[in-house]
């Protein structure tokens, strides 16, 4: 976990949705991460949750209506203080009625008083019935919150608990959680910036139940996709098979062979910055078995395969003036002399390389260190969790990017 996600301090409004007893599990999950968490509930919210359970979690008391305008604790005027405490704001989940007050601007209650008061970033997750959530009134005052700069999340769609099916749901506590780390994060310098960056491992099949891939997981190019999201950058993610594609707010390309990364990748060939973290199959069968090929009277399987084409080359051969393309070379012997051959070849600005086969990193773990190359020379080493490996290397490529 990047450190800047630690001794935050966090504003929640809740108001009176059915799904405000799922916000005990985002309060828990932020208070993990070592946050501190004020919560305001709207008059309704305290029919659906109580406050008791969510003032257990965050070691505070709850903020209620009945505080907006009291002589005992209007003292230290609530909204003022909270909104100015705040490094963020969330609204979860967000009624229609606090979603059209917030378009407002109506300080008639607290929450709606503590939205108008704050100047750090507010996000706002909507969650209700499909019908009301499609109704022009709602959209209309989403796209109002989002034209002043709220981040406005929408429902997820499934099965609602007013019996209805469709838009509506609040989302998981981790959707909850990486939008909120998003408006928290530190670093806004890809903002306005397309990034393409390929994860995961491809497979080439030799007939209908077999292939051949390797043990890629696609966890450090999810790590660079979501870094690069919390920076600000509009991210397509080209994944492999088995890729975790849970990340919120980018935009996921599922793939299986190479060819299908290689035609999936040219299509997005103009990002202003590709970073090509996938472990590509080299090589497949030319023409797989269309059956399954039987045990029977064999004894053995000589497998004649052909090259794939080069993903990082072709891209590289298409470069735009002021594109950034980055690769990462998998080496188990002679890593520097790989990786500085690699990234003349094919035309890359950057080239992150890791050493596989030493222990605990690399493939499947959850730490990672790479030697990062640039044309002039080596850069140096970025180590620790994936995902500051990633904010290390985004570190470097965004002072490269508009150069
Ligand atoms: C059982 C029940 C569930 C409700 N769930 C939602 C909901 O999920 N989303 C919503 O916008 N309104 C929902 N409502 C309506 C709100 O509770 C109602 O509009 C209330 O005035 C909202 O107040 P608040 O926005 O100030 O919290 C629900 C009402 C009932 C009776």
């Amino acid at each position: 976990m990047l450190s800047w996600k630690t001794d935050r301090r966090i504003l929640l409004g809740v108001s009176g949705g059915i799904s405000a007893y799922k916000v005990t599990d985002l309060v828990r999950h932020w208070r993990h991460a070592g946050c501190d968490v004020e919560i305001l509930f709207t008059e309704a919210a305290e029919r659906f949750v109580s406050p008791l359970v969510l003032s257990t979690f965050t070691g505070r008391r709850v903020w209620r209506e009945e505080d907006y305008l009291d002589p005992e604790k209007g003292f230290s005027i609530p909204h003022i203080s909270l909104a100015d405490w705040a490094e963020a704001m969330v609204v979860a989940p967000c009624t229609a009625h606090v979603l059209g007050l917030a378009a407002r601007g109506d300080s008639g209650t607290l929450l709606g008083a503590a939205l108008l008061a704050t100047r750090v970033p507010v996000t706002l997750f909507p969650a209700m019935n499909v019908h009301m959530w499609e109704h022009p009134a709602t959209q209309e005052a989403g796209e109002a919150c989002r034209r002043w700069g709220y981040g406005v999340v929408d429902p997820e769609e499934g099965d609602l608990a007013c019996g209805y099916e469709g838009k509506g749901r609040l989302p998981r506590t981790e959707v909850l959680a990486e939008w909120t780390w998003r408006s928290l994060s530190p670093k806004r310098d890809l903002q306005g910036k397309r990034v393409l960056v390929t994860a995961g491992p491809t497979r080439e099949y030799l007939d209908p139940v077999r292939f051949l891939s390797n043990p890629s997981t696609g966890r450090m190019g999810v790590e660079i996709a979501r870094t690069a999201w919390y920076r600000g950058a509009e991210v397509t993610v080209v994944c492999g098979p088995g890729v975790d594609r849970s990340l919120p707010g980018v935009t996921w390309v599922p793939v299986e062979s190479a060819q299908d990364m290689h035609a999936a990748c040219m299509d997005l060939a103009d990002r202003d910055v590709i970073v090509k973290a996938a472990a590509v199959g080299d090589y497949r069968a030319e023409t797989p078995n269309p059956q399954k090929v039987k045990r029977r009277g064999r004894t053995g399987w000589t497998l004649e395969l052909v090259a794939n084409r080069d993903i990082a080359a072709d891209l590289g051969a298409r470069k735009r003036p002021g594109q950034m393309l980055v690769g990462f070379a998998a080496e188990t012997q002679d890593l520097a002399a790989h990786a500085r051959e690699k990234l003349a070849a094919k035309g890359l600005d950057l080239i992150a390389a890791n050493d596989v086969s030493a222990p605990g990193v690399g493939f499947g773990s959850e730490e990672n260190e790479v030697r990062l190359f640039a044309p002039e020379g080596e850069l140096g080493v970025l180590a620790g969790s994936k995902e500051e490996v990633a904010d290390r290397l985004w570190d470097h490529i965004a002072l490269r990017v508009d150069r």
